[in-house]
């Protein structure tokens, strides 16, 4: 079992990064070191996420550092200041919307990010002799959707061609092939994870899940995507973090770990639970709400179907799920419900007036 002592989160103020955070902090008692948050704080990261781990842990187990990924110099700074021996990295542009609208940004963080944190961590992880250090890792964090689609049968294995449709998950894919490439020229410590679909607190409001909680709250249209029967494999964001955390300890060196929820939706089938659920906790008439549902058109390139084989992770590392897809969109309506100012704030880019009186000298 690896001992990890001083962890660099990339992207912690964003939806997985911040629960990865704060199950470490709060929930895990084999963990007993430090985290460093980097973050850009872009459209979809929210420190204001961890304002409880900031009270509790801020300058003794937490810190958080506003940047980028791709600042060279500023990353070097932060693994001598910190004596970094642990890379979890989550830190991209994440939404395949935007990727099709402005590919750059996601070339830019996705590649060119990657690519920076993993040149620092080769060059400052050597031993005085040249060797690399063997008591270190970095841990890439990357998404099914570098597999491409599923026709009606079938799983993407650990051993699926890579077959990206997306500028994201090209983006996503190319990052892969390079941490892959750090490990067998340079020999750098190197886990992979490749997950379905997260849900949960604190996802930024442009994602299915969530925006389809607001809009019925909101009384907006439902808009769904070409013909509704695409199917995803959802996830419950802790189940995915406990997974991640499985891997840390534990996980080979050189190896790639699909995590996924064995539990496949179609898009409109899960749109009618998440209708059911909202209806039973708001009183709003479930059928008043069906009637919002939108078809819009179809995605360019929208894959059909995700599912994934995950017992590589079960078997090897004794992980499991914990969280059942209805007691998970259960804690996810209710959070959403009584988090209104926590999604009016990201919508509307509010939160940066948290950042500076928080964070005044540094950012
Ligand atoms: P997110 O968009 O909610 O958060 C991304 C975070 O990264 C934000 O806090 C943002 O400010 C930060 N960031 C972006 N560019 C940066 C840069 N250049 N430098 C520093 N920080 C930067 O994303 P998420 O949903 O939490 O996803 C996290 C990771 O998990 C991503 O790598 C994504 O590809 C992967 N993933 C996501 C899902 C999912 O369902 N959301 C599924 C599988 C894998
Ligand atoms: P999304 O949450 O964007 O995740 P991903 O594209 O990474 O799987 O979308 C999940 C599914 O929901 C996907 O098939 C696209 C579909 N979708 C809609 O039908 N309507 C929407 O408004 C959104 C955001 C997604």
């Amino acid at each position: 079992m690896r001992s990890l002592k001083n962890i660099l989160v990339t992207g912690g103020c964003g939806f997985i990064g911040c629960n990865f955070i704060r199950v470490m902090l709060k929930k895990t008692s084999d963990f007993t070191g430090r985290i460093i948050n980097l973050d850009a704080l872009t459209y979809a990261g929210n420190p204001e996420s961890l304002s409880d781990i900031e009270s509790e842990f801020g300058n003794t187990r937490y810190f958080f550092e506003h940047g980028d990924i791709c600042d060279r110099p500023l990353v070097e700074s932060l693994f001598r200041k910190y004596n970094i021996d642990t890379v979890v990295h989550f830190a991209a542009e994440s939404h395949v919307d935007r990727s099709i609208h402005g590919p750059e940004a996601f070339i830019v963080t996705n590649v060119m990010g990657t690519f920076t944190l993993l040149d620092i961590a080769r060059n400052i992880w050597k031993n005085s002799g040249g060797t690399m250090r063997d008591d270190v890792l970095f841990h890439h964090i990357s998404t099914d959707e570098v597999y491409g689609s599923l026709g009606e049968s079938g799983y993407f294995t650990e051993t699926t061609a890579y077959d990206p449709r997306s500028p994201y998950s090209s983006s996503k894919a190319s990052s892969d092939h390079l941490v892959s490439a750090y490990y067998h020229t340079y020999g750098l410590p190197v886990t992979i994870s490749n997950c379905s679909n997260n849900y949960g607190p604190y996802q930024f409001p442009e994602k299915l899940i969530p925006l389809m909680i607001l809009n019925m709250l909101e009384g907006k249209p439902l808009p769904v995507y070409g013909d509704g029967k695409n199917i995803r494999d959802w996830l419950y964001v802790e189940d995915h973090n406990s997974a991640v955390w499985a891997i840390l300890k534990n996980g080979r060196n050189g190896e790639r770990y699909n995590i996924g929820g064995e539990n496949e939706w179609e898009n409109i089938a899960l749109l009618y639970e998440l209708i059911a659920i909202v209806s039973k906790k708001t009183g709003i008439d479930a059928e008043k709400i069906r009637g919002t549902i939108t078809f819009v058109r179809d995605r360019p390139g929208h894959d059909r179907r995700y599912a994934i084989d995950c017992s590589r992770v079960k078997c090897d590392l004794g992980w499991k799920q914990s969280v059942s897809f209805e007691a998970g969109l259960n804690k996810t309506v209710d959070w959403y419900l009584s988090n209104s100012e926590w999604v009016d704030r990201i919508r509307s880019g509010e939160y940066k007036k948290w950042v500076e009186k928080n964070y005044s000298q540094r950012v």
